[in-house]
C-alpha cells in the first residue's frame, strides 16, 4: 500500500464579483445568474482548501513543509484576490467570468507550478459554506 499522506491547508479571502456573459442581454444575463449578475457587483468569504499528496520525506518526515505552503497561497491567491472585484481588478478575470468553477481552475493554474512535479494538487474553493468546487476531481 502506498504510503503518500495528503496534507491540507485552509486559506481565506473576500472578494466581489459579477456574475455575466457579456455576448448576452441583461434579460438573459439576469434570467441565468439571477441576483448574482446584479450590475453592482456583490461579494463572497471564499474558503480555500489547497490539498497536497505525496511521500513523507525521510529527513523532515513533512510531505511538504505547511509554511511554505500556506506563504505560497498567500503569495500567488490571497494577494492576487483578497479585498479585489475580481472583475475589475484582476487580469485573470477582465474576460472570465468569475464562476467559483473558473476560480478554483485558476487558482490550481496559480499554484501548480509552485509545487513539487511529484506530488499531486487539489483545490477545494468554498463560495459559501455550501456551496463548493473542487478541482481536479
Ligand atoms: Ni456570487
Amino acid at each position: 500500500m502506498s504510503r503518500k499522506v495528503a496534507v491540507f491547508r485552509r486559506e481565506h479571502f473576500n472578494a466581489a464579483h459579477r456574475l455575466f456573459n457579456p455576448s448576452w442581454d441583461d434579460a438573459t444575463n439576469d434570467k441565468v445568474f439571477g441576483k448574482c449578475a446584479w450590475p453592482h457587483y456583490h461579494g463572497h468569504n471564499y474558503e480555500l482548501e489547497v490539498k497536497v499528496v505525496g511521500l513523507p520525506d525521510p529527513d523532515t518526515g513533512y510531505v511538504m513543509d505547511m509554511k511554505v505552503l500556506s506563504d505560497l497561497i498567500k503569495r500567488e491567491i490571497h494577494s492576487r484576490f483578497d479585498h479585489k472585484n475580481l472583475n475589475l481588478d484582476t487580469v485573470e478575470f477582465k474576460n472570465l467570468n468569475p464562476t467559483a468553477e473558473n476560480i478554483v481552475l485558476v487558482i490550481y493554474d496559480l499554484l501548480r507550478p509552485h509545487i513539487p512535479e511529484q506530488m499531486d494538487l487539489q483545490v477545494r474553493l468554498y463560495e459559501t459554506p455550501r456551496n463548493f468546487v473542487e478541482y481536479p476531481v
